[in-house]
């Protein structure tokens, strides 16, 4: 069985083709997974711009689902089940997709699934390690969302805590847009504070005064501001990378207390870790240590898979279609925000 999957929920438009396993317990394949980030649209901006990103989105729909047909070596015709991401993420960008694959399902008479975003996210570590030992603690950290799950089985997902300000993501790359350094922020915060000292500049590590599971990365750009402010820290300043490598450390610490804390509470057998920031080596490094020190499997996805693509929307509707395969076309299948 082959899947057609499309993702447009924020700045990236992809398509991916998987092959379905012959048996539940095995990875689809993934014949190609085609990703076209709109980065260079949205830098200028410092993050993204809704109404380009859709436009860019109308641009690129056609091409990005034809060159991951021809990747996968398929026509249209072959494809038995189109899958969407049908939300959360911008609604402008979501519809691109969504309306897109509603044609195509229609004309070719095939199924179609609506997917959630976060639970493509969470599903990208199974795509190379199929029998991840459940009960499983996630921990998503992109631009958009910062959540810890408990997913007790297949396709469950039990959401834990969430932030209730800012996304890690986002603090990450509102941080660099103050200090001119470009978007998205992650990635230039950690080339540009690789060789800083981490320990240089001290942030106490936020934590919600109920001690709850959800995040709070607002007060810590606060801080973050604070400490640029006092201490002359500037883009070409001789202070720079021991600034970025101590910000990093204390989203990453943060991060990881939480999961800590989370795993404490509901005693999982593996952990996994996904989302955009996920391709931050610290963080990485940071989370596969806890594991090491608690005895758990831990699971991060390659960087490819970490941000947005549609190979995870596929490798959830893949399991769907198994636990389902009765599903049919609803073509009333809305776009949601949140
Ligand atoms: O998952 P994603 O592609 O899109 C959303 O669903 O939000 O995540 C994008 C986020 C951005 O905030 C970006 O700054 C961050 O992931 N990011 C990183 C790195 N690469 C991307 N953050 C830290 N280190 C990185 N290497
Ligand atoms: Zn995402």
């Amino acid at each position: 069985m082959l899947v057609l999957a499309i993702e447009t929920s924020c700045d990236e438009t992809s398509a991916a083709v998987l092959r379905a396993p012959g048996v539940p317990t095995a990875a689809p394949e993934v014949l190609s997974n085609v990703v076209l980030s709109q980065d260079e649209v949205h830098a200028p901006y410092g993050g993204v711009v809704p109404e380009l990103a859709s436009r860019q989105h109308i641009k690129s729909i056609t091409p990005i689902v034809g060159e991951a047909l021809d990747r996968a070596g398929i026509k249209l015709e072959a494809v038995d089940l189109y899958a969407v991401t049908q939300g959360p993420g911008l609604i402008g960008s979501l519809l691109v997709g969504l309306s897109f694959a509603k044609g195509l399902a229609y004309y070719h008479k095939k199924p179609l699934i609506g997917i959630d975003h976060l639970h493509g996210h969470l599903e990208a570590a199974f795509l190379e390690h199929p029998a991840i030992a459940y009960p499983v603690l996630g921990l998503l950290v992109s631009g958009g969302h910062t959540a810890l799950y408990l997913m007790d089985g297949p396709l469950s997902y039990r959401l834990l805590g969430k932030t209730r300000d800012d996304a890690a993501g986002e603090a990450l790359d509102k941080i660099a847009k103050f200090l001119g350094l470009g978007y998205p922020g992650g990635p230039v915060i950690e080339k540009l504070g690789r060789g800083g000292d981490p320990k240089a500049f001290r942030f106490a590590a936020p934590r919600t005064k109920d001690r709850s599971l959800d995040f709070s990365f607002s007060g810590l750009k606060t801080a973050a501001l604070k400490v640029i402010r006092e201490n002359g820290i500037a883009k070409d300043g001789p202070r720079l990378a021991d600034f970025l490598a101590s910000f990093e450390e204390v989203v990453a610490r943060t991060l990881v207390d939480h999961v800590r804390a989370a795993a404490d509470q509901v005693q999982p057998r593996s952990l996994v870790l996904c989302g955009g920031v996920a391709r931050n080596s610290r963080l990485r490094t940071r989370f596969q240590r806890f594991a090491g020190e608690s005895g758990l499997e831990a699971y991060v996805p390659p960087p490819k898979l970490c941000t947005d693509n549609a190979a995870m929307v596929g490798a959830v509707a893949v399991k769907r279609f198994a636990r389902d395969p009765g599903m049919t076309t609803d073509l009333d299948l809305d776009a949601f925000a949140r």
